[in-house]
């Protein structure tokens, strides 16, 4: 992995361990993201993705039985301190699931739930930040004149750009995305592909993927987990035509996996 000045990096994870009960998913874990680039996480089912990602905003605490050791600082705080907020935490760091998951409401109060929740209620206001977020999520156009339908009755790809339109009015600093592309159409794919890149000017982007061409395609650091460990770590560049383990070019020319 190439040297550089920590002071870049918002996420720092330090030597992970989870277990669920007794089996361990994460083994000493280590991985450095940087801010404003797109890491991904790559490597075969059941690798321990999904269960990473949902250290970073502390989803796993919500699973019984869950150990956790080890440190993830995100801008030098540990996440896991006894100190942490952890609904701030996960305001400040959002996810994005495979099927998206609008609530059964508007498409306005959709984008706006957090902030209600959070005890906004300027209609002003809120008509200001649930239109710059449905832009953000590249939405406006198609759903400014029926605000008020129902979330779920939008297409698939517009209701995952609802759920990240629904984050971005929060204002977080990083976004989590799990296969968030797995299940829409190429073209939709493409689309979802396209406003991560924008929206990366911004945040900090963490995206689980099943599609190595996704990763090679979006990404600027890629993470190549296999059987709980972090296999290897690298620019997505280095990962995808020169990686230094073998496992890792096992995988991506695609022996197993
Ligand atoms: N809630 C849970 N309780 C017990 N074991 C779990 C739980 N969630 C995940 N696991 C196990 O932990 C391991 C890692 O699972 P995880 O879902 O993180 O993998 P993944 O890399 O995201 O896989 P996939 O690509 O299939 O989504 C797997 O062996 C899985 O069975
Ligand atoms: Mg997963």
């Amino acid at each position: 992995m190439e040297k550089q000045n920590s002071a870049e990096y918002i996420i720092n994870i330090k030597n992970l361990d989870l277990f669920y009960g007794k089996f361990q998913a994460l083994i000493a874990v280590d991985m450095l993201a940087q801010k404003n680039m797109i890491t991904a996480l790559i490597g075969p089912s059941g690798c321990g993705k999904s269960t990473l990602l949902r250290c970073l905003n502390r989803m796993n605490d919500l699973i019984r039985g869950v150990i956790i050791t080890g440190k993830i600082e995100i801008n030098n705080l540990d996440i896991y301190s006894k100190s942490t907020d952890v609904t701030e935490l996960r305001k400040n760091v959002g996810m994005v699931f495979q099927r998206p998951n609008p609530f059964p409401l508007s498409i306005y109060d959709n984008v706006v739930y957090g902030l209600r929740v959070a005890g906004v209620r300027n209609k002003t206001e809120l008509d200001e930040i649930a239109e710059k977020s449905l832009r953000g999520a590249w939405l406006w156009d198609q759903v400014k004149d029926k605000l008020h339908h129902s979330g779920l009755e939008l297409p698939l790809d517009q209701q995952q750009r609802l759920c990240i339109a629904r984050l971005l009015a929060v204002q977080p600093e990083v976004i989590l995305m799990d296969e968030p592309c797995s299940s829409l159409d190429p073209i939709a794919t493409m689309k979802i592909e396209e406003l991560m890149i924008e929206l990366k000017k911004e945040y900090t982007i963490v995206i689980v993927t099943h599609n190595m061409q996704q990763a090679s395609r979006v990404s600027d650091f890629t993470g190549y987990m296999l059987l709980g460990e972090m296999i290897e770590f690298d620019k997505t560049v280095n990962i995808f035509t020169r990686p230094s383990n073998k496992l890792t070019e096992e995988y991506i020319s695609g022996k197993y996996g």
